[in-house]
């Protein structure tokens, strides 16, 4: 942690909705970084596939015999987009342009151009399908769009992904995933996780799971008089705090007594480890003033099926955290428009999003 001497200035407020500004961050963050997209399980067999969107950019990810790929969602004859569904199977190995039906292999080839006037001179093999650069890292998928990325996944989370050598993720299956659409820029989505400023205002629930939430601060050690008498007895993310669920196997008694362990993956995902489940937070720009978040329960595949009654807690009550943080967000992207708003002020414990700031100049 470090402390500021005074308030700095925030990014200008144009940067939170100007389309022009918008693309800039599109081809200096999320076409070149390593954004996470799912997870393996997410492509059981040989075959299988789900689409996605980041930025204006759609991509195909499939399992081939040769593991996983992923491709740009675009047909080599004249641009149409392959595939429409979020996912689904590719029969008999088979990619099919809905257009004029030119096919390719799973792998990339292209195999046959059906109806096309033969004039003996077409090479195929000078149309496969326009690859993208994918990584598995503990169990989730991550793409990189740029042609040559400049680190690999593990380079890019650094050290944040050390914190949860303990919890088995790759051998924890999604037992929950939904979708929030937030109408705000992903950079308010993310500043609004990076500070507890807020949280004695807007989550009163937390706070009563999460006493030291109620200083405004993530950390009592960001406050020197804090004695830790109120550190609550909470166990994990529920409305009381109680955990429905064995607790997880190799933690250490540090990990169990630790409410929650996050993992901040820059701007792009989240990862909330409790001693009995797993949280991700994948954000996804969906314009200047749109974000969707797509948030994924993980448990212990070895628990089998869990009664819903003893997950629902467990989903609701960070659900609600995440609309309480959303109305702001949303407050927040429309206040920005004051044409005297050029920029806000950072205020002490918002150090991370001075850093987060450094790091987004850095990239542009
Ligand atoms: S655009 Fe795909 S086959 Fe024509
Ligand atoms: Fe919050």
């Amino acid at each position: 942690m470090s402390l500021l001497p005074a308030p700095e200035p925030t990014i200008p407020s144009h940067w939170y909705f100007d389309t022009d500004h918008y693309q800039r961050e599109l081809k200096a963050v999320w076409y070149r970084e390593w954004v996470c997209v799912g997870r393996e399980e997410d492509l059981a067999g040989t075959g299988d596939y789900f689409t996605t969107q980041i930025g204006d950019q759609g991509i195909i990810v499939t399992r081939t015999d040769d593991g996983l790929r992923a491709y740009f969602n675009t047909c080599r004859h004249r641009g149409a987009q392959l595939c429409s569904a979020e996912s689904g199977h590719f029969r008999n190995g088979r990619i099919i342009c809905p257009y004029h039906t030119w096919t390719y292999s799973t792998s990339g080839e292209l195999l046959a151009t059906p109806y096309r006037l033969d004039t003996g001179s077409f090479d195929t093999s000078r149309y496969s399908l326009y690859d993208v650069h994918l990584e598995t890292w503990r169990g989730f998928v991550f793409v990189n769009l740029a042609e040559e990325p400049e680190y690999t996944v593990v380079d890019q989370l650094g050290e944040e992904a050390a914190c949860l050598r303990n919890w088995p993720l790759e051998e924890m299956r999604t037992v929950y995933r939904t979708t929030e659409s937030v109408d705000s820029n992903w950079k308010i989505y993310w500043e609004n996780y990076s500070e507890c400023y807020h949280c004695p205002r807007i989550h009163p629930d937390l706070c009563k799971v999460m006493p030291v939430y109620k200083l405004g601060t993530f950390d009592s050690r960001e406050i020197p008089e804090w004695t830790r008498d109120d550190d609550g007895d909470a166990e994990t993310w529920t409305p009381d705090g109680k955990s429905l669920l064995p607790a997880i196997d190799g933690l250490t008694e540090e990990e169990l007594g630790t409410v929650v362990t996050f993992a901040s993956f820059t701007g792009m995902m989240y990862v909330a480890a409790h001693r009995d489940y797993v949280r991700t937070v994948r954000l996804m720009p969906r314009g200047p003033q749109k974000v969707d978040l797509i948030i994924d329960w993980l448990l212990p595949a070895k628990l089998g099926d869990v009664d819903k009654k003893i997950l629902q807690p467990m989903i609701d009550f960070p659900t609600q955290v995440i609309a309480e943080d959303a109305q702001m967000c949303e407050l927040n992207q429309k206040g920005l428009r004051s044409l005297r708003h050029k920029h806000g002020a950072i205020v002490e414990q918002e150090y991370e999003i001075r850093d987060f700031h450094v790091w987004l100049r850095d990239r542009l």
